[in-house]
């Protein structure tokens, strides 16, 4: 087998050279998505590797650990069997890892390295360098002066591999971290922690501590590239590559180092002046569709609805070129908009039958419609899209929910022995056996370990329960709910499996069985690898698989965001109102998802309960749509269509 020549790789340009590029300050790439780039990553260090080979070198590497390099291992995994790719001249360091953590703990980053990298190639044992979570306190310095010793004495690292946290973190080095700061145990930002407390069931069981390369040391490195996916990422890179240097945000310490490419897709990339608002940089090439983001971007920075823009506020704000692309004035633009938002809202998201449809949203006809909601965990469908699932269902559509995961690792094992205990209350003698099987199995395990197969069904079966009482509520007959358990979640750990064909066949089955008029699914952008974005990505891939039949060319697929975000308001191309009474309804079908409630185990550092989240959400769509000089609603959903 032979390397590949010619394949993309990750070059250097100076920052901030182009007009577009005028506010940057680190060099950056982005991507369509972060497969693509994941790609173009591993070809350099492959590139680097094979290099340094030619000249009978080692090739020192820093990696870093967490979701966004894991599909760069895959592809280095992918070219060492299929390409004979040999890692015998790699030498690695690791940034970070946990404090204390026993190697075998499936969250330290020792067993990440194993399990995602180390141990499907041919790299020496002896060649890989880690610091060490189990040290004792007192050992922990002397450690560190020699983890540093050990780096320079092997001539510095050629290539660093980062990722980036919500905190600006590199490495661990939190907010705060000294520009001269070296390899050392350093506090974990709350942030971090929450972040970190999905995979540890819960913040508790998180480390406070961690050692962490220092920022001088990640600096020193010859080479580094970070990357970043996903919309979460968006705010915390725009003030590292925009902004000034500070040690609030670490990452912004890159600004100093001459070869250093941030790759990001196009979430992560969301907020540079460049993306946001491209036509404050650079000639812009202005069409219908992208003047709702700059009208709208105008109406949030002026402070007025739209019907009250003058010429004077384009001028003012550098969107004069867009009025001398229309008709020259601000009324005719402003009017255009307008409509174009008005014609967004509809009280009938399955399309208003016998009326004129040419200024709705959907199309009247056929009714009634054939309709699959896909929601990744069991509730999301009602939080998200809960009155519009109402009245989906009351002004006569067929509906259907497919829940495509189980959800049950979100189930806490208090709340499943609860179940277990009043099951055993009930029939006691039946269900012995069982029941102390259950029972063992939450006594003998510790959080970091995978939940058994009988565990797993319990809470599966507590949350699909659950969810038939909101299905139920709304009116739905069990024989349209579709449990597809689908395989890649059920791993019993935070971290999912690859999709398989499975996962596809399963959804492409139950869309061929319903022939739907729509499709409502979750289009979570925040962070492709977590369950919503692999979720999104198996419908994505089932629509491509599926998009040639028949049925399909009267299918329209919607949009909708998972519980943490709203689509922008000029993404929006349908916006169901809902009214006090029917927020109300909402509200009741979310409750009846009674283990996600009080303590919600994965909240992040959101506190808020997912009904006033949701709530909250749709009473500021609404307010959005009103400051734009819109109808007054208490409540909007809101959807993105997909076309395909
Ligand atoms: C991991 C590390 C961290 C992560 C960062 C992003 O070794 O040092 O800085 O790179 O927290 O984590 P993910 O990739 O999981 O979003």
């Amino acid at each position: 087998m032979r390397f590949k020549q010619n394949k993309k790789v990750i070059n250097y340009k100076s920052p901030g050279s182009f007009e577009e590029t005028r506010f940057e300050k680190l060099h950056n790439i982005i991507y369509d998505n972060s497969d693509e780039a994941s790609i173009s990553i591993a070809n350099s260090i492959a590139q680097l590797i094979k290099e340094k080979q030619s000249q009978k070198k080692n090739c020192v590497l820093g990696l870093a650990t967490g979701s966004s390099p894991l599909s760069v291992y895959r592809e280095l995994i992918k070219m060492h069997n299929e390409e004979g790719l040999s890692f015998n001249n790699v030498i690695t360091f690791n940034l970070d890892e946990y404090l204390p953590i026993s190697k075998n703990d499936i969250n330290s980053y020792n067993y990440f390295m194993r399990v995602n990298l180390f141990d499907h190639i041919d790299i020496l044992n002896k060649n890989i360098n880690l610091p060490n979570g189990e040290i004792e306190n007192q050992k922990v310095r002397k450690s560190c002066i020699d983890y540093e010793k050990k780096i320079k004495k092997l001539g510095g690292i050629d290539l660093q591999i980062l990722g980036i946290g919500r905190t600006g973190h590199i490495g661990f080095n939190e907010p705060g971290s000294h520009f001269n700061s070296q390899t050392r145990a350093i506090n974990l930002d709350d942030l971090t922690r929450f972040d970190a407390a999905k995979s540890f069931q819960g913040i508790e069981n998180v480390p406070r501590e961690a050692i962490t390369m220092g920022i001088q040391t990640i600096l020193n490195a010859k080479r580094i590239i970070l990357m970043a996916w996903g919309s979460n990422k968006a705010k915390i890179l725009q003030k590292a590559i925009e902004g000034e240097i500070s040690s609030l945000v670490p990452t912004s310490y890159l600004q100093h180092h001459n070869n250093t490419t941030l790759v990001l897709d196009n979430e992560a990339s969301s907020e540079l002046v460049r993306i946001k608002t491209p036509w404050l940089v650079g000639s812009y090439e202005w069409t219908f569709d992208n003047r709702s983001k700059a009208i709208i971007w105008l109406c949030e920075k002026t402070g007025k609805s739209i019907l009250k823009l003058t010429d004077n506020d384009y001028k003012e704000n550098g969107m004069v070129d867009l009025l001398a692309v229309s008709t020259g004035s601000s009324y005719d633009l402003n009017i255009e908009m307008f409509n174009k938002l008005q014609h967004t809202i509809t009280g009938w998201p399955g399309g208003k039958p016998n009326s004129d449809d040419s200024k709705r949203p959907e199309r009247a006809s056929p009714h009634p419609k054939k309709v699959i909601i896909f929601s990744p965990h069991p509730d999301d469908d009602v939080i998200s899209m809960g009155g519009t699932f109402d009245r989906l269902v009351s002004q006569g559509n067929i509906v259907n929910v497919a829940y495509q995961t189980s959800g049950n690792i979100a189930v806490s094992n208090e709340d499943a022995s609860k179940f277990i205990e009043v099951t055993h209350d009930m029939f006691s003698k039946e269900i012995d056996k069982d029941y102390k099987k259950i029972i063992n199995k939450f006594k003998s395990k510790g959080s970091n370990y995978p939940d058994s197969n009988i565990v797993r069904k319990l809470k599966s079966s507590i949350r699909k329960r659950e969810s038939l009482g909101a299905t139920r509520y709304f009116g739905l007959p069990d024989s349209q709910v579709h449990f597809l358990n689908l395989p890649f979640y059920e791993t019993g750990t935070v971290s999912k499996d690859l999709i398989s064909k499975k996962d596809v066949e399963i959804t492409i089955d139950l869309i061929r069985k319903i022939k739907p008029h729509q499709i409502y699914a979750a289009g979570d952008l925040a962070d492709p690898h977590g369950t919503h974005g692999v979720c999104l990505e198996i419908i994505i891939r089932v629509i491509k698989r599926l998009k040639k039949e028949s049925f399909m060319k009267n299918c329209w697929v919607w949009l909708y965001r998972g519980a943490w975000h709203e689509w922008d308001i000029h993404e929006i191309d349908m916006a169901v109102p809902m009214s006090p009474d029917q927020v109300v309804r909402k509200r009741n079908a979310i409750f009846f998802h009674q283990s996600q409630k009080d303590v919600v185990m994965f909240q992040g550092n959101d506190l808020r309960e997912f009904w006033v989240r949701a709530e909250e959400r749709n009473a500021q769509t609404a307010k959005k749509y009103r400051e734009m000089g819109l109808s007054d609603y208490a409540a909007i959903e809101a959807f993105k269509r997909h076309p395909f």
